[in-house]
């Protein structure tokens, strides 16, 4: 039956954007859409070409899988072609691929004890190493399969890549191949780093390796922290390697070669299944990405028994997990505010699948971000939603953008409570200027409040804070102590007994400690570890309140700018009320000594490293003995260190003090400097 003239159609426009996307992928390493997306038109065209053969030409991106070799890099012939691996997405499609292999080495118990090398799917640039004698000659990229890329000069650049191999017994001519790849706290790093400079960020680690390593200037390349793990071996000549998949690998790494500690030899499919799983719990950990894993059948005779099709073994497959990255469009993009007045861009969406749930909102982390991505309404856009992580914007697919679509710009008041919107020079965050008028900013700042490193009181949700809040019932902090068990009761889904352990909890809650009661009070950036530091370097409220800037900055962690927070919150009368109000409504803890940094001391201008065992006196007491006086204490020794306090058992610490000629004091020797 001949095709329609809307079937020739969609077929060529599928061409037309599947080379476009090549394109972009191959050649100017920027991908618009995610792999699923692309995938999903790769297989519409494969479909619509095998129903209509007449429609196949020999220019239709399924006739070629791979890259456009580019102009400037010089290319490079693989002697042996660089496959690729088939995919599958379910235990169903896992179970089948199995059973074809079963079936073809002619095994009549459904090879149940069949070995397969199990490894991850490592999303990076696939790559060639060629040794002669031992000495890396060659690198390049895998390209279309057949024509890659020469990369030796970036190659050489990677720690991890042995220049020469160790040992010895490998063949004269020897090529590894490999998965180079970025991992993630380097992405994160470069990323940063490029946002600041106003540079070009890459969209995801698998791209940035790939755009590192076909860079014309070296030296470019070895900024970048690319790593590799080689899985496979391809020209082999004069020499031997193992009959076993795994023990080949296994014999790459004693070569020198780097290859992924999480590989395994599983048995079956059920060995494949559980191994899945487990990788898929450690995805998140790994710190570099991976899209799936893969499994190979782990003896080479059977091997070579199975075969290929077309472009891909038969004695392998891959099996991808849900994709992390999807296409959806914008609905609307809504401002939220936050326990500060942050004012944060969100995407609303036309939900989607990903990452293992359905999405329909997503971050733009804040006002720059969004004018960098430029994300409108209408817009189509990447989402990624990778483990726990909240889920967000990545990238909007211009090519898709609908006519007449309008910037987004920062509303110049509050949505919630229409006050000033501000932002700070410098400061990428903007912020409702409505404090605690703000029913947004009071909703969080009350969540805050009552959480469980905060004031802790069990039982006060979320939601019933917001309805307290919408209806004026909590306006401050202290009306919670005032709520009584008759009012909660009569509250949606709450009974008698939950009302009455909220109403003990807020009670139980008033016996506080000076460091969770700061904590609760929600000043920007005091956070747990601060205001911790705060009250034990004060011991009491009042001296926090009275204690300047200058005084601040003594505390530990806390520079300038904290130290302006502080002040700036201590010195507003409506906080100082609050805090008036919840004293009076019970709220109390325990004050203790001040750890008293003395001003001036015997110490001053001196540092001090501790290490070893001292007699009778713990290294925190030492610590706290040296600040009382005047004196710094640090973690390492250096030229700049004054004097080494060095107990029993003292280690490096102690010959680096001697080579670096520090002195060395026992605690003997430490109280001698503090007598008059
Ligand atoms: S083996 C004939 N093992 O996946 C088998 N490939 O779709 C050739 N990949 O181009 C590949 N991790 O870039 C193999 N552990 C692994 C892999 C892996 C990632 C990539 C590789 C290849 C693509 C095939």
């Amino acid at each position: 039956m001949g095709a329609s003239a809307t079937i020739r159609a969609r077929v060529e426009s599928l061409r037309d954007e599947i080379r476009y996307h090549n394109y972009r992928y191959h050649t100017l390493d920027d991908i618009e859409i995610p792999d699923a997306e692309y995938d999903r038109l790769m297989r519409e065209l494969q479909d619509l070409e095998k129903q209509y053969p007449d429609l196949v030409t020999v220019d239709s991106p399924t006739q070629r899988v791979g890259a456009e070799p580019s102009e400037a890099l010089k290319s490079v012939r693989h002697r042996l072609p660089m496959l690729s691996l088939d995919n599958v997405f379910s235990e169903d499609e896992l179970r089948e691929f199995h059973r074809r292999v079963a079936e073809k080495l002619e095994f009549e118990d459904g090879a149940l004890d069949l070995q397969y090398a199990a490894e991850p799917k490592l999303d990076g640039a696939a790559v060639s190493l060629l040794y002669e004698h031992g000495i890396l000659v060659r690198a390049a990229t895998r390209g279309d399969g057949t024509t890659g890329e020469d990369i030796t000069h970036n190659v050489r650049t990677i720690e991890s890549i042995p220049l020469r191999l160790l040992g010895n017994g490998y063949p004269e001519a020897l090529e590894v191949r490999g998965e180079v790849f970025m991992p993630r706290a380097g992405f994160e790093a470069y990323n940063k780093q490029a946002r600041a400079a106003g540079e070009k960020t890459f969209v995801n680690p698998r791209n940035a390796a790939a755009g590192s390593l076909r860079q014309l200037d070296p030296k470019l390349t070895a900024e970048r922290p690319l790593d590799m793990y080689v899985y496979s071996v391809g020209l082999v000549e004069g020499g031997n390697l193992p009959d076993r998949h795994s023990e080949i690998i296994e014999q790459l790494q004693a070569w020198g070669l780097k290859t992924c500690p999480e590989r395994g030899v599983v048995r079956g499919v059920d060995g494949c299944l559980a191994y899945y799983e487990a990788i898929g719990k450690k995805r998140d950990s790994l710190g570099y990405d991976i899209d799936g894993v893969v499994y190979k059948v782990d003896s080479l005779a059977m091997q070579r028994e199975l075969g290929f099709v077309a472009r891909a073994p038969r004695w392998a497959v891959a099996h991808k997990f849900p994709a992390q990255e999807e296409l959806t469009t914008v609905v609307d993009v809504e401002f939220q505010v936050g326990r500060t007045g942050a004012v944060t861009p969100v995407a609303r969406l036309e939900p989607v699948f990903v990452g293992g749930v359905t999405v329909s909102n997503a971050t733009l982390h804040n006002i720059d971000e969004l004018h960098r991505k430029d994300v409108r309404v209408g817009d189509t856009v990447i989402v990624r939603r990778a483990g726990d992580v909240i889920p967000e914007v990545v990238s909007v697919v211009t090519s898709r953008r609908p006519r007449k679509t309008k910037p987004v710009s920062l509303p110049k008041r509050c949505p919630v409570c229409d006050s000033h919107v501000v932002r700070e020079d410098g400061e990428a965050v903007a912020r409702c200027t409505g404090g605690l008028f703000c029913k947004a900013q009071r909703t969080e700042a009350l969540k805050h409040f009552v959480s469980r490193r905060a004031m802790d009181i069990e039982g006060l949700g979320a939601r019933l804070i917001e309805q307290f809040v919408e209806e004026n019932r909590i306006k401050s902090p202290s009306d919670i102590f005032e709520l009584s068990k008759e009012e909660l009761a009569e509250r949606e889904r709450m009974g008698e007994k939950s009302a009455e352990n909220l109403v003990r909890a807020i009670e139980a809650s008033k016996a506080t400690s000076l460091s969770r009661f700061l904590y609760a009070l929600g000043i920007r950036e005091v956070g747990e570890a601060t205001a911790h530091n705060l009250a034990s370097y004060f011991g009491n409220l009042p001296a926090i309140l009275e204690a300047g800037a200058e005084e601040l900055v003594k505390v530990p962690d806390v520079g300038p700018i904290v130290a302006k927070r502080i002040r700036e919150f201590l010195r507003e009368e409506h906080n100082l009320e609050v805090i008036r109000q919840l004293q009076d409504h019970g709220v109390h803890w325990q004050d203790t000594d001040p750890s008293m940094v003395a001003e001036e001391g015997p110490f001053t201008g001196k540092t001090f490293v501790i290490t070893g065992t001292l007699p009778g006196i713990t290294r925190d007491e030492a610590k706290a003995l040296i600040q009382k006086n005047g004196g710094k204490v640090t973690g390492t020794v250096s030229r700049k260190t004054s004097y080494l306090l060095a107990g029993e058992k003292a280690g490096s610490k102690l010959t680096k003090a001697q080579q670096l000629e520090v002195e060395v004091l026992d605690l003997d020797g430490l109280r001698a400097l503090l007598k008059p």
